[in-house]
């Protein structure tokens, strides 16, 4: 079986104006991204989704766009897209970009020329006359809809004297996908970035594209406990997920398919539906009918501090149960919307993001000690472990394998893949906030004895106390790495020590903070020196994460 660009790699997303400023005046533009491109070098990654770069008076983080088909001066013009193109062709990458295709900004020119009834842009957004009844001095909306950002969808144009509806911001107008023209209109858009060299498109806020035409009132949410005017107080039954949706994103599955052909490679739709995870499945298609490669899947927003174990593999098999046979199936790991403060390179002036006195957001905090150039030299480090995760997603147990779970408890979640011959993996994961020890042999049948650690995301595994004591207290100059490595890094120095590497180092201790421990090191770090962990006496650390690999 082989598997196409978008399988083999994850996709990298990207806030633009949070990324690299390349000119200086506190917003990210595509000169910082182009600048940065090595970095995916770095970390393997061949495929970016870019977050809307149109034309916005940035309502509403520039989902509120003003003209589909143009840059926004704040991130650079036409050529900087074109020399991002050219770039990424040269480095064989891909690169997916974000479609806002529901709602365009008031101020589009569509928009501003259906108030004036300008053909053919009359009924290009939903307008609608006041509730039958209302004063004329004070008309009321036709319907009880509720916006998502809460208060009424319905906002009066003075100008037009009706009602036109918004899913979201009063300035995000919603386009009225009934009308053929809007239709037309939306795949020449798609047609214009194709003809770019894009490789696919993520429809924003699909659930939301069509609503029932008859304009009725939405039933109270009996389950909520939500206020009068909050978006969660109605059962949004005709205005959320409408099946008309897909006929919509089959006809722009079929704008890219033309470009498949051409191009000879895939060109994809990543879908973003925020419906309940049996209706997010229909975005997949079917045999016959293709639509969306990649309906984003959500489920891990759903794990809380106090999850489970049980928890987790409910989240995994939820999804994995409910895809139709023959989909592939991909896992949103982080992409909220309050995280979008400026990227943090390095130690230098607003973490090395801009050089401007006024970043457009302030950068965080933690930019001294959590950053590229920090985390770098950090075995346990977020970046590092990425890394890792990313080489071992292109391992082929995690390519083709099914998932099969050895031991969920409450605080203990494992997920093995394997496949006989090659490089099997076993993630062990403490859902907990205390340490927790664990005979995986005896729980689980199938499981070798010792198997090699690939990564872990904190320092406490496998360091031997008298040394990390002597490392914080002393100020030794030898690295964490080569203390551990010089007493655990193969099976004989284990057992040369007398004792496991894990009962040697089952002793818990406060972390040592990362700058600290950066600063102490010169090189990048690797884990190339095998450190075997025996699987009948697994200790993890607080909500500490180990991934170990053996030959199936
Ligand atoms: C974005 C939100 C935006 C919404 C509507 C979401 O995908 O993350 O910021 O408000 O779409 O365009």
């Amino acid at each position: 079986m082989s598997l196409e660009w978008w399988q083999r790699n994850i996709v990298y997303h990207i806030y633009l104006p949070s990324f690299k400023d390349g000119n200086d005046d506190g917003i990210g533009d595509f000169k910082g991204l182009i600048s940065k491109l090595d970095y995916f070098n770095e970390l393997k990654i061949s495929s970016l989704l870019l977050s809307p770069f149109y034309p916005s008076p940035m309502k509403d983080n520039g989902y509120d766009i003003s003209s589909y088909t143009d840059i926004d001066p704040r991130y650079g013009c036409m050529e900087d897209f074109d020399q991002l193109m050219e770039e990424l062709n040269k480095r064989g990458m891909n690169i997916i970009i974000d479609f806002v295709a529901n709602h365009t900004s008031d101020q589009h020119d569509w928009f501003k020329r259906s108030i004036l009834r300008e053909e053919p842009y009359t009924e290009f957004y939903i307008w609608a006359d006041p509730l039958p009844g209302s004063a004329i001095d004070n008309p009321l909306p036709p319907n009880n809809w509720l916006s998502v950002f809460d208060g009424s969808a319905w906002t009066w144009n003075g100008v037009r004297k009706q009602f036109y509806f918004h899913q979201f911001l009063p300035e995000q107008p919603d386009l009225n996908y009934r009308n053929p023209l809007v239709r037309e209109e939306a795949k020449n858009v798609l047609r214009f970035w194709l003809n770019k060299g894009v490789d696919g498109f993520r429809i924003d806020a699909a659930s939301h594209l069509i609503e029932d035409e008859r304009l009725i009132d939405e039933p109270l949410n009996k389950k909520l406990n939500a206020k009068e005017g909050e978006y969660k107080y109605l059962n949004h039954i005709y205005t959320k997920g409408n099946e008309e949706n897909l006929d919509l994103i089959e006809e722009w599955k079929h704008v890219l398919n033309e470009f498949s052909t051409s191009s000879h490679k895939p060109k994809i739709l990543l879908v973003e539906a925020m419906e309940k995870i049996e209706d997010v499945m229909y975005y997949y298609g079917t045999f016959e009918r293709k639509l969306a490669e990649i309906p984003m899947n959500f489920q891990f927003y759903k794990i809380k501090p106090e999850s489970t174990g049980e928890d987790l593999q409910k989240f995994i098999e939820d999804w994995l149960t409910k895809m139709p046979k023959g989909k592939y199936p991909n896992w949103v790991t982080n992409s909220r919307d309050p995280m979008r403060t400026p990227m943090q390179w390095n130690c230098e002036k607003n973490a090395g993001f801009s050089t401007s006195d006024t970043p457009w957001l302030p950068v965080n905090t933690s930019c001294i000690f959590k950053n590229v150039e920090v985390e770098r030299k950090d075995p346990f480090s977020f970046l590092n472990n990425f890394k890792k995760l990313i080489t071992i997603r292109e391992e082929p147990a995690i390519l083709f394998s099914s998932l099969v779970y050895p031991v969920v408890n409450e605080k203990l979640f494992s997920v093995l893949r394997s496949v006989v011959g090659a490089k099997c993996f076993l993630l062990l994961l403490n859902m907990s906030s205390e340490p927790l020890r664990a005979d995986m042999t005896t729980l689980s049948s199938n499981l070798p004895q010792k198997a090699i650690l690939e990564l872990t995301n904190c320092e406490k595994y496998y360091t031997q106390k008298p040394q990390l004591q002597k490392h914080l207290g002393d100020n030794n100059n030898s690295s964490l790495l080569e203390t551990t490595s010089s007493s655990c890094n193969s099976e004989s120095a284990c057992a040369s020590t007398g004792a496991s590497c894990v009962t040697e180092s089952a002793e818990y201790i406060d972390p040592v903070p990362s700058t600290s421990f950066a600063s102490e090191i010169s090189t990048d770090v690797n884990f190339q020196e095998f450190i075997y962990v025996p699987l009948n006496d697994i200790y993890l650390g607080p909500h500490q994460a180990i991934v170990l690999s053996y030959i199936g």
